[in-house]
């Protein structure tokens, strides 16, 4: 399939300009390594290791594996900040080409990325977040928007994403229901330069979630996934039927075991329909993508 790109995904030296974005518990090392070589940008949670020491293991083993970008997510306010220490210096060790943080301020990471010429990009569900991410010189602003995967925000695509590039300088990468090529297109004509996707890569052979649970995404329509803070105490959208009736909020290793249990999940389930490898997604992706542009005669 032909490639395509963006000025950011050049910058990155990606073949298509798609991000697999980093998920909570079930993004892997082999997942980062089928992205790389399908030509897209795998990323994963510096906590899906379970210590820094895995962590270091992970990125020996990446660094081995394959020359090509892949990246590491801080949730830096959700962290235990001795373990965001050693991890955030690992990735510095290791010179991960990307990092990607979340809640919290990205000062000192961008300051620390910025020496050896590393790429930080910042995720952000509203404007005055995504100012002080730019203030703060990050290289790329998610906007995460309504119905997507995890924590997701409360704006509809259609006016964040033009919002965000209207209002900032910095280049925007388009998060939420984007699990096809039309949508990556549509996420291009919007301004964005990078589309950045979590549920599509849960039904990914390499995907480390539960076969059940890849299942239920392929199973599902967006009338199956709820927007909720009872899991955690943080709004993030989950599938339905995995919610049990009486739930109250829980933080910490609490929280972390509920997101074992309860699957997380955005409204892009819908256009989902068969579990298949990361390198038959990104050729899928790459087939509808150009099929779209063809559509529109462009
Ligand atoms: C199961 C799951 C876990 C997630 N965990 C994280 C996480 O640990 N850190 C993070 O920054 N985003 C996390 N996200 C959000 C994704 O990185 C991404 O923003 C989102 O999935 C994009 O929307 P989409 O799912 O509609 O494609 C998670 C999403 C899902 C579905």
């Amino acid at each position: 399939m032909s490639s395509f790109s963006t000025p950011l995904s050049r910058r990155l030296g990606l073949r298509y300009p798609i991000v697999a974005a980093p998920m909570f518990l079930i993004s892997s090392k082999e997942m980062l390594l089928a992205c790389a070589e399908a030509g897209i940008l795998g990323c994963m949670p510096s906590i899906n290791a379970r210590t820094s020491e895995a962590l270091k293991s992970d990125l020996q083993w990446l660094r081995s594996k394959t020359e090509k970008p892949f990246g590491i997510n801080f949730t830096i306010g959700l962290s235990d900040p001795e373990r965001l220490k050693i991890d955030v210096a690992l990735c510095m060790e290791y010179k991960v080409p990307v990092l990607i943080t979340s809640y919290g301020d990205p000062t000192p990471i961008v300051k620390a990325a910025h020496t050896q010429d590393m790429t930080v990009f910042h995720d952000v569900i509203n404007l005055r977040h995504a100012k002080k991410a730019e203030a703060a010189g990050v290289d790329g602003i998610i906007g995460v928007s309504q119905g997507a995967g995890g924590h997701a925000g409360q704006v509809n695509p259609y006016v964040f994403i033009p919002y965000l590039k209207a209002q900032l300088k910095t280049p925007i990468i388009a998060a939420g229901c984007i699990s096809g090529g039309e949508q990556v297109a549509a996420a291009f004509c919007l301004g964005a330069e990078l589309a950045y996707m979590g549920t599509r890569f849960i039904a990914a052979t390499e995907c480390a979630a539960s076969d059940g649970y890849k299942q239920c995404v392929v199973d599902s329509s967006h009338d199956d996934v709820v927007y909720t803070n009872q899991v955690s105490g943080i709004h993030a959208n989950f599938l339905k039927k995995t919610i049990p009736d009486e739930t109250s909020p829980t933080r910490g290793e609490e929280s972390a075991k509920r997101w074992k249990d309860i699957w997380s999940a955005g409204q892009g389930v819908t256009q989902i329909t068969a579990v298949k490898s990361i390198e038959q997604i990104v050729d899928d992706i790459a087939r509808e993508y150009h099929d779209t542009l063809k559509r529109l005669g462009i």
